[in-house]
């Protein structure tokens, strides 16, 4: 008796289907609810004469587990069908992919480009894998000269004469040796240097550095022109001053600094209580550089001015680390999204 309602009961387990979670919610209760079929069959297991407990026992077991398998089986089959079904709804919301942003220095050699095209300024480009001509001896840097050490390159140990730029003034040289005058150029790009990584040093940076080569050039153009600049990417408040120096390329030379413009020059930890910030070095193209690419030095003169973007990103957006643009920590490039 107890055997055939057991068998009876696992045909049923086998035949059953379902198209909904409800259906299997009520056939798991007719089965293994408080008042179940084999529930009951437990309930009436003291009823089993002893010589058959044990076979029947077995049975009512198996019983129970291939209907709980069965449902949990359905159950799985409907969950993977709802799941094709969500996924081809396509009044659902998309999934946001974050995007990319624009690399800080991207941002400001952008800026700085931009700039300079407004008054005529052209992007040139050029190796960052170099000759010692392009880089030291046709901008007036003598062989063996202490000036080379300025700027501690980086030598390929097989030849010397090549070597990794260490300013994009190399890129000038470049373009006077293919256009004549004038010529108005603006070279951004990536140079080398060997020096010690820290926070306001590492050995690759970027640079933007200017030629503007013509008739009557003069020092009172240079000073307008970085002044102009100066404002455009400070702000209107924004001064410069000009204090001597030395490059061996430009004569005279001169580094200029503009107004702290975090505290408007009255003095800050960032400028150093001083009021200014240096920014760039710039001169008028010495004579021997022009002659060196084929210009005729009595009949043009130029000016030229170099700028490293780290240092100008550091103070426009405040950043204290230079290592940090080299980390692609996404925590700090986050935050120049939305800027193009
Ligand atoms: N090339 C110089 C440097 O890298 C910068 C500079 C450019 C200075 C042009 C004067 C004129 O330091």
């Amino acid at each position: 008796m107890m055997i055939d309602r057991i068998e009876a009961l696992l045909k049923d387990v086998e035949k059953f289907k379902a198209e909904s979670l409800d259906e299997i919610e009520s056939f798991r209760i007719q089965l293994l609810g408080k008042k179940g079929k084999i529930t009951d069959l437990f309930k009436d297991f003291k009823t089993v004469p002893n010589d058959q407990k044990r076979e029947v026992g077995q049975k009512i077991n198996l019983l129970k587990n291939a209907a709980a398998d069965k449902i949990e089986a359905i159950k799985q089959k409907l969950s993977a069908s709802r799941e094709v079904t969500i996924g081809n709804d396509l009044s659902l919301p998309g999934e946001p992919k974050n995007l990319g942003s624009r690399h800080p220095i991207s941002l400001v050699r952008n800026e700085i480009s931009e700039i300079f095209n407004r008054i005529g300024f052209i992007i040139s480009e050029g190796p960052e894998i170099e000759d010692d001509w392009h880089v030291f001896s046709a901008l007036n840097f003598p062989e063996e000269h202490p000036a080379r050490d300025m700027q501690d390159t980086f030598f390929i140990e097989k030849n010397p004469d090549i070597l990794l730029r260490t300013h994009t003034s190399s890129v000038q040289v470049r373009v006077m040796d293919h256009q004549k005058p004038p010529i108005r150029t603006l070279s951004p790009g990536r140079v080398f240097r060997n020096e010690a990584i820290s926070a306001r040093a590492h050995c690759i940076f970027h640079q933007v550095e200017g030629l503007y080569i013509d008739k009557d050039v003069s020092f009172a153009d240079l000073k307008q022109t970085l002044l102009y600049f100066a404002k455009e990417f400070f702000g209107e408040q924004a001064e410069i001053r000009l204090r001597p120096s030395y490059f061996p390329f430009t004569e005279p030379s001169a580094e200029v600094d503009v107004s702290c413009s975090l505290c408007g020059g009255k003095g800050c930890n960032v400028c150093k209580y001083t009021g200014w910030l240096e920014i760039l070095g710039c001169g008028m193209v010495d004579p021997n550089v022009l002659e060196s690419s084929g210009i005729d030095s009595k009949i043009y003169s130029g000016y030229a001015f170099g700028m490293g973007i780290e240092r100008i990103a550091m103070l426009k957006y405040g950043i204290k680390d230079l290592r940090l643009f080299f980390e692609n920590d996404q925590r700090f490039l986050e935050q120049f999204s939305g800027n193009y």
